[in-house]
């Protein structure tokens, strides 16, 4: 049994690892995260309470850091500001969490000599053509679009550093999209689910052709276990599970899924400096480390997906009529 840290466990990635270490390994986990707009601590209810610790604090607090490393063997760093229109519209938070927040824990990381790895995005990649046969892989060079997917390059390129001059014990991985439950209303999958649940018509941003790489928030999670357990320290491993699709085609589904007519959406304003295309070739997690998803099927996913923001309207219903308010005064 280990004890392990996990960063930004109260958000949707990170209140899913806890479940999958809770329901597949004995680990026990604490919690740290600042409960921000996007953590919601009824995304742990339910696990033991000999399991699973929760710590609120902020990432960039060093002495409540430190403490908490002292107290484990492994940290997990999820915690983030990560939403792209987010960060269009203020761009400091993204600066103060995946920036300063992370030479935070890779300081702790050097002070305490623990295991670290950092969860980050294949939105450091860039872009790719919607023609293009290429994937991004792990020698792809950094080109990152917004200020999120640019404080996310950074914290990246802080954790290789603190590897190669200090020795840190770190490794890296770029997940793809994930979906499932816990997606704050905000992210794309979830708006239109509640959208519909709502009478809402969901919102496409432009012509709905950007390409998205879709992967079940679970199989993210069994992808870091596996690297917490078998990465090589200093190495990245990319993540994801062939499963690109574009814009459209999504909302059309959710539409056909929840059991209303296919184009029953609107075309909204773009997002400004909008990604095309992301596509991830795992091939290395795999052959490496011998990882491989579990959730083949999209579209069952999806309608659990979808059943689960039925079930659960109390969840998210408190965020709703904020998140709308924001997107209509950006014209979205
Ligand atoms: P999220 O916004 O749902 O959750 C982020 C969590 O971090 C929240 O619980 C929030 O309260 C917490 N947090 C924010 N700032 C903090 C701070 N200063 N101190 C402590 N806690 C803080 O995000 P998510 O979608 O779950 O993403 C988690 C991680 O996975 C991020 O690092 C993100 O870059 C990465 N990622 C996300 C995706 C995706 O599709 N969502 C894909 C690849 C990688
Ligand atoms: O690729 C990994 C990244 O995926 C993560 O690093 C980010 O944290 C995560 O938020 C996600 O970023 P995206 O910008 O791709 O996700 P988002 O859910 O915001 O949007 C997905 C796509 O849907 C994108 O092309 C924009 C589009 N979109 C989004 C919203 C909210 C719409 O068309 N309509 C919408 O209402």
């Amino acid at each position: 049994m280990s004890k392990l840290l996990v960063t930004g466990g109260a958000g949707f990635i990170g209140s899913n690892f806890v479940h999958h270490v809770v329901a597949h390994t004995d680990h026990h986990v604490t919690v740290l995260d600042a409960l921000t707009y996007a953590g919601n601590l009824d995304s742990l209810a339910g696990l033991p309470e000999d399991r699973v610790t929760f710590v609120k604090g902020d990432i960039t607090d060093a002495e409540l850091v430190d403490s908490l490393f002292s107290q484990v063997d492994a940290v997990v760093h999820y915690a983030a500001e990560s939403h792209n229109d987010n960060s269009l519209h203020d761009p400091r938070p993204f600066l103060d969490t995946n920036i300063i927040g992370t030479y935070t824990l890779l300081e702790a990381a050097r002070r305490h000599d623990r295991r670290l790895h950092h969860i980050s995005t294949d939105e450091v990649y860039g872009d790719l053509e919607l023609d293009d046969p290429a994937r991004f892989t792990e020698s792809t060079p950094y080109n990152p679009s917004s200020p999120y997917s640019s404080t996310k390059a950074g914290s990246d390129l802080l954790v290789r550093a603190w590897v190669r001059s200090f020795g840190v014990r770190a490794t890296i991985s770029n997940c793809s999209n994930n979906y499932g439950p816990y997606q704050h209303v905000e992210k794309f999958i979830p708006r239109q689910i509640t959208n519909v649940i709502r009478g809402i018509r969901p919102k496409l941003y432009g012509a709905g052709e950007n390409v998205r790489d879709w992967i079940h928030a679970d199989d993210h999670s069994s992808a870091v276990l596996t690297i917490l357990d078998r990465g090589e320290i200093g190495e990245t491993y990319l993540i994801g599970a062939d499963g690109e699709k574009n814009n459209k085609d999504v909302v059309e589904l959710i539409l056909e899924l929840m059991g209303e007519p296919a184009d029953a959406y609107d075309h909204v304003t773009d997002r400004a400096g909008h990604d095309l295309r992301y596509a991830i070739d795992s091939t290395k997690l795999r052959t490496e480390l011998g990882w491989a998803p579990t959730y083949g099927d999209f579209e069952a996913g999806l309608a659990a997906t979808i059943q689960w923001y039925r079930d659960n309207e109390s969840w998210w219903a408190p965020s709703k009529d904020g998140v709308e308010a924001f997107y209509a005064s950006k014209g979205q």
